[in-house]
């Protein structure tokens, strides 16, 4: 049996405080399952790291991560080291270097939430935002720095690999899954080389799976339709900045930070892929005990999906919602009273029913 090696960074504030109870629900699965062991080496690679040591990471600290099979992130923050540090420090160099091409976000109302949408209609779908390139590529300038004529250009980059290997992720995500159709967000009637790029290369793609059906949204009515039709949805794909957007949107409509978990995944393997919740270390409830886990506890199941143990993936998620509905054991953000460890014991305990 294969020991899955996973590297930790708990990060700041609350980083640490979440990840806790995710590898708690990771233990308590391999408790349970014979066929699903791991190990964890922590990497204390935070702000603290930053204050002593002027870097956020060692010189040879993505060659230490590189080993891994996956990496299981907290979530990175503090006042004391500007946020360009912890992200350009970090964060990217992790998503850049290991190539991790597509940012994976479920879109999911759990049973025992309400939408903000006050409807009844199930919401479940999945965003799959391209994450290296698009807008928010390093390249462009300023010119006549301080003159009234300055001026700054700043750079889309779209490749034809990127853009493929975004929608080629889609489709066999879609298919897996037995969804029928991938939507995608485009504004291709304005800005005019590089989304007619995008739609031309989404669509080259496309056609060598001809059982998806395929629909394109300019982004601004996009936007309009999660709020109005969210059920309608099952694969999105969209570019960084699109991807960026509508990914926040999206968690907002089913429940906010504490129920949006995401997967930096390098679809080739030859890197390991990075599972974080969305949210940042939010220090105004660092150190209370009262984070909600869940973002990162359903980060951490889909780590196993990707390890291809998709039926642990909807074990865990099943204990999520098993606890939701009983309503008992939340945490003040959603209107309980209850610690980030009570609920992550409750879930280990609907886990095991
Ligand atoms: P944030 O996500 O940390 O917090 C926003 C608000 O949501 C706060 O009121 C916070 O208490 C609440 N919140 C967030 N997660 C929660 C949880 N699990 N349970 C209950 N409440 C929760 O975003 P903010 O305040 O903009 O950023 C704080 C720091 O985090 C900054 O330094 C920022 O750069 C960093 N950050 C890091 C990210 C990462 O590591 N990937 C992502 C976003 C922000
Ligand atoms: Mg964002």
């Amino acid at each position: 049996m294969k020991t899955h090696q996973i590297a930790v960074l708990p990060g700041d504030g609350i980083g640490p405080e979440v990840t806790t109870e995710a590898i708690k629900v990771l233990e308590a699965l391999a408790e349970q399952d014979t066929d699903f062991n791991f190990e964890t080496t922590e990497f204390p690679w935070n702000s603290d790291y930053y204050v002593k040591h002027g870097k956020m990471m060692p010189d040879d600290g993505l060659k230490q991560l590189q080993s891994f099979d996956s990496i299981l992130f907290g979530a990175i923050g503090d006042a004391r080291v500007s946020d360009l540090v912890t992200i350009w420090e970090l964060i990217l160099p992790i998503r850049k270097n290991f190539q991790q091409f597509i940012n994976f976000r479920p879109i999911k109302l759990l049973k025992g939430l309400n939408s903000p949408l006050e409807q009844e209609k199930p919401i479940d779908f999945a965003i799959i935002r391209e994450n290296s390139e698009g807008e928010y590529s390093d390249s462009g300038g300023i010119m006549f720095s301080g003159e009234e004529r300055e001026m700054a250009v700043q750079n889309t980059v779209m490749t034809k690999q990127g853009v493929r290997q975004l929608t080629e992720f889609a489709c066999d995500y879609a298919e897996k899954r037995g969804a029928a159709k991938i939507t995608n967000a485009t504004k291709s009637n304005v800005i005019s080389y590089a989304m007619t790029f995008w739609d031309r290369i989404v669509e080259e793609t496309m056609e060598k799976h001809p059982d998806l059906d395929y629909e394109k949204y300019y982004i601004d009515a996009l936007a309009a339709y999660f709020v109005q039709r969210p059920e309608s949805f099952e694969v999105v794909i969209a570019s960084n900045l699109f991807g960026d957007i509508l990914s926040d949107l999206g968690s907002a409509i089913v429940g906010g930070l504490g129920f949006a978990p995401s997967g930096n995944i390098n679809p080739s393997g030859e890197f390991p892929s990075m599972f974080e919740a969305v949210h940042g270390s939010a220090p105004d409830i660092a150190g209370k005990g009262i984070a909600n886990p869940i973002a990162q506890i359903w980060s951490s199941a889909l780590m196993l999906e990707h390890f291809g143990r998709k039926d642990l993936h909807d074990q865990v998620l099943a204990a999520i919602e098993a606890t939701l509905v009983e309503n008992q054991t939340l945490t003040p953000d959603i209107g309980g009273n209850a610690t980030t460890s009570e609920v992550g014991d409750a879930i280990i305990e609907k886990l095991k029913q």
